[in-house]
């Protein structure tokens, strides 16, 4: 593991943004693992600007997020599909086929899990896994003691993690119970892994 301490959240996004394009350069249909948050969105912005000079394509990148609430819309201001179109997606030349964020909403959870999880084993493995990190420790939606061994998921949130993501809704009852997040097994195959953490808040975790 390298830990790198940034001056600040600019110089922190640029380092995270600089492994990647140089992920994506080296491969071109690279399997970018993405995760949402306010934290990486700085490194989206550095990689949205680097597309649009043209020193990067997303034409044959294949990403796949880690989590999302279960019971909420796609076009829910809190949808993680509606973060990652909001953030990324819908400002680079990526074929939205391509993407994959869990469904939340559907019928059979379990059934969907199992087939997340056979989408990333398709792919092989997950080549660069970028990732924020909770005040307690959580990545995506494992909380710190969630096995190694899990694979896509779904989990009852804490309430530490509701009181975290109340600010997004009107009030603390708007906030899903539960989530579907892939597991910290394909997590840790991932060949490389952008961990950015900002803020006295994260220093702990
Ligand atoms: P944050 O969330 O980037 O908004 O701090 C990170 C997380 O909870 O995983």
């Amino acid at each position: 593991m390298k830990l790198v301490v940034c001056k600040n959240y600019d110089e922190m996004s640029d380092k995270a943004a600089r492994i990647i394009k140089a992920g994506m350069i080296l491969k071109n249909d690279i399997v970018l693992g993405l995760a949402t948050g306010s934290t990486p969105v700085g490194v989206y912005k550095k990689l949205i600007e680097a597309n649009k000079e043209g020193k990067i394509s997303f034409k044959n990148v294949r990403t796949v997020n880690l989590d999302e609430y279960v019971g909420i819309s796609y076009n829910h201001d809190q949808s993680y599909h509606k973060f990652m179109d909001d953030n990324l997606f819908d400002y680079v030349d990526i074929d939205k086929k391509n993407t994959h964020v869990p469904d939340g909403r559907a019928t059979d959870l379990n059934r969907a899990c199992k087939e997340y999880d056979e989408m990333i084993e398709s792919y092989g493995s997950i080549d660069i896994q970028v990732l924020g990190i909770g005040q307690n420790g959580h990545i995506g939606f494992n909380e710190p003691q969630s096995t190694f061994s899990l694979g896509t998921h779904i989990v009852d949130l804490t309430e530490n993690t509701r009181e975290a993501n109340k600010r997004f809704f009107n009030n603390i009852d708007e906030v899903p119970t539960k989530a579907i997040t892939m597991g910290t097994k394909h997590i840790m195959q991932a060949k490389v892994i952008v961990l950015v953490a900002n803020g006295k808040n994260k220093a702990r975790a």
